[in-house]
């Protein structure tokens, strides 16, 4: 059955309370500080006991409220369904477990691959980014939009890394933003960078390869503040992590020409 007016209404309700609830447990953690490194799921890939009590938290209520609805997580995977949850528990968590105080709580709720629903929650600064499709974007309830920026020179874009790019690909966009003249910034967390954007704090965030749960919800935010972006489809490859861009509209064209540049260079 399509879902209603009040059935979403319901759900973002939710998902703003259960993104507070979440943010608590994760600054129980953070403030304790010490045991907050457990496990490296790859190199510089780790996590730790709060991000799996954050996703326990998350998924255990999402399945009591909404038991028909599926869950997709960073630490438990899951299924994409008709009608999906897509959560980072803590997004940043390389800064998390450091003690820096950049990561933020992530839920996304999509339907048919469309994402309705974006909430991304900054627990240290109590900033709560929201966002329904078609009805604007928020922090902590007033409406925010992208910046007015329209020259590249004076923009800063933050350019997300990871090891699943090549380090090439990177360092050669770092040097076509840079020599474009554009401010570069790397924070460690996606989902907050993405806020950042819908905020007009910074004008474009890119980055090479990301998976769903990292950025939905932030890029809903970006498009209900007037952004730019090139989606994230759920379906095919997005299963597997996609590359991500997203600025204000001013800069989006020469933003666009920079990265593109590079990955025309990687053709055989
Ligand atoms: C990471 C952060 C980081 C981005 C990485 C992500 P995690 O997520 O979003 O900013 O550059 O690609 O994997 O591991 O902190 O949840
Ligand atoms: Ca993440």
């Amino acid at each position: 059955m399509p879902l209603s007016e009040i059935d979403l209404t319901r759900r973002f309700d939710f998902a703003v309370a259960l993104a507070r609830q979440a943010g608590a447990v994760a600054m129980h953690h953070f403030r304790k500080g010490g045991d907050l490194r457990t496990v490296e799921k790859g190199p510089q890939d780790l996590v730790t006991i709060a991000d799996h009590e954050v996703d326990c938290l998350i998924r255990h209520s999402i399945a009591e409220h909404y038991p028909d609805d599926g869950i997709l997580t960073e630490e438990s995977g899951g299924m994409i369904a008709a009608r999906t949850w897509v959560v980072d528990p803590i997004d940043g968590t390389g800064n998390f477990a450091r003690g820096i105080a950049s990561f933020a709580i992530s839920i996304a709720f999509s339907v048919g691959g469309t994402t309705e629903i974006g909430i991304v929650y900054d627990p240290v600064a109590d900033e709560m980014f929201t966002a329904r499709r078609g009805h604007g974007a928020f922090c902590n309830g007033a409406p925010m939009h992208v910046s007015a920026t329209q020259d590249i020179r004076r923009a800063a874009v933050e350019a997300g890394y990871s090891r699943k790019a090549p380090l090439a690909d990177y360092l050669a966009l770092l040097d076509r933003l840079l020599d474009a003249g554009c401010e570069f910034m790397q924070f460690g967390s996606a989902a907050r960078g993405l806020a950042q954007v819908a905020s007009g704090r910074i004008d474009a965030y890119v980055e090479a390869h990301l998976f769903a749960w990292d950025v939905l919800a932030g890029l809903l935010l970006v498009e209900e503040a007037g952004g730019r972006t090139t989606g994230f489809p759920l379906i095919g490859d997005g299963q597997y992590g996609l590359a991500v861009f997203a600025s204000t509209p001013g800069i989006e064209t020469p933003l666009r020409a920079i990265v593109d540049a590079q990955r025309k260079t990687r053709q055989p």
